[in-house]
């Protein structure tokens, strides 16, 4: 039940932070570490690639995904649309797992992958938050995302879920394969949690931002390099669904390739920096708009950080700056459509979970 929330994306935004803190819970073992099953593990530890399927929200996630594979594990990873494998059938590695990430695993998108990878006898893993579900039910394996039920159309806490899930899986992976990790993911998820509660907490900034960016906008720019770029396809995403403002996210170095074009006095462009590595180029992209008459509103975290940067965000480990960055990006598209008068619950032409190829 939604209880005094006026709408239940509200309540499954703020219910964030204690989402990951229960991942954390449930994941945890005896000895205070973190544990997959053992099957699970082994499949994960047996496979030389890992293709990752999904749709929408739970595709930007698997992009996520396949870097914290990558960068922890060492595993190299592919990332499919569920719709499209089916058509580009990748060359398979020798040894495959098949990775399924699905909030409500009734997807029927992904079940037709699914469908045709068991037929030829790949291994196959559900990352998915509906115990039970036909993507479950069918799958080798399940990893739950244990974020509770997620009734709002716009998916929120189930995104975070899939991406603590994914860099939980991929740690676990990197430490059982005695890969050297610089970090304890714990702590670090239990500090990104801290960083959404902030930013939950001062949700004011956020309706003020939405009403000066995007209350009349006709269209709106998310940008970011590296896994920032990833952030912002699920920034652009959210808005279209629930605002109706023509959104796209870019990787900042791609703007100059075209769609700067598309910059007219006044168009927003939100512009992601959490990855110090990055942040002068993305900066440098964000001029690049600016003087084209673009109102450019820095979203950056707190270490990498300067002087008129529209919000900055609690600082947390360079991997899961996702966690906490998507946050306001949710909140924002959130109080935009709330000013544009739009149904934040229920948007037009969608539904929760779309059970049609
Ligand atoms: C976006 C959204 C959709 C879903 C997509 C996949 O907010 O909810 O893009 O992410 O339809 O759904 P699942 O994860 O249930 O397979």
């Amino acid at each position: 039940e939604k209880g005094t929330y006026p709408h239940y994306m509200l309540k499954e935004m703020d219910e964030q932070p204690t989402v990951i803190r229960k991942i954390i819970q449930a994941y945890e073992v005896e000895d205070g570490q973190l544990a997959i099953d053992e099957d699970i593990l082994e499949a994960l530890q047996a496979a030389d690639r890992l293709y990752i399927i999904a749709a929408g929200t739970s595709y930007h996630a698997g992009l996520i995904g396949k870097q914290y594979f990558e960068k922890m594990a060492g595993i190299p990873v592919e990332v499919h649309i569920s719709s499209e494998f089916g058509y580009n059938m990748p060359l398979l590695s020798e040894k495959p797992l098949f990775i399924f990430i699905t909030q409500s695993g009734e997807t029927a998108d992904s079940r037709q992958v699914l469908v045709k990878i068991k037929e030829l006898g790949y291994p196959t893993l559900t990352i998915t938050n509906v115990p039970g579900s036909t993507l479950s039910r069918e799958a080798d394996h399940t990893l739950l995302l244990h974020a509770g039920p997620e009734i709002a159309v716009a998916s929120t806490k189930a995104y975070v879920a899939q991406l603590a899930v994914l860099a939980l899986a991929a740690y676990v992976t990197a430490q059982a394969s005695g890969k050297d990790l610089t970090f304890d993911l714990k702590q670090e998820l239990a500090i990104a949690a801290n960083g959404i509660q902030t930013i939950i907490d001062s949700k004011d900034v956020l309706e003020d931002i939405a009403e000066d960016y995007l209350k009349i906008a006709r269209n709106a720019f998310f940008i970011g390099r590296n896994i920032d770029f990833y952030v912002s396809l699920e920034g652009a995403l959210k808005l279209k669904e629930i605002s109706y403002i023509q959104a796209e996210g870019f990787a900042g170095g791609e703007l100059k390739h075209g769609t700067i074009a598309l910059i007219e006095e006044g168009t927003p462009v939100f512009a992601l920096v959490t990855q110090e590595a990055v942040s002068l180029n993305i900066r440098g992209n964000v001029k690049e708009v600016a003087a084209r008459g673009a109102y450019p509103c820095i979203i950056s975290m707190a270490g990498v950080d300067e002087d008129g940067d529209r919000l900055v965000i609690p600082q947390v480990n360079e991997l899961l700056t996702p966690l906490v960055s998507v946050v306001p990006l949710q909140l924002i598209s959130y109080y935009a459509a709330l000013h544009r008068r739009c149904d934040v619950d229920k948007p037009r032409n969608l539904a929760k979970s779309v059970t049609v190829e």
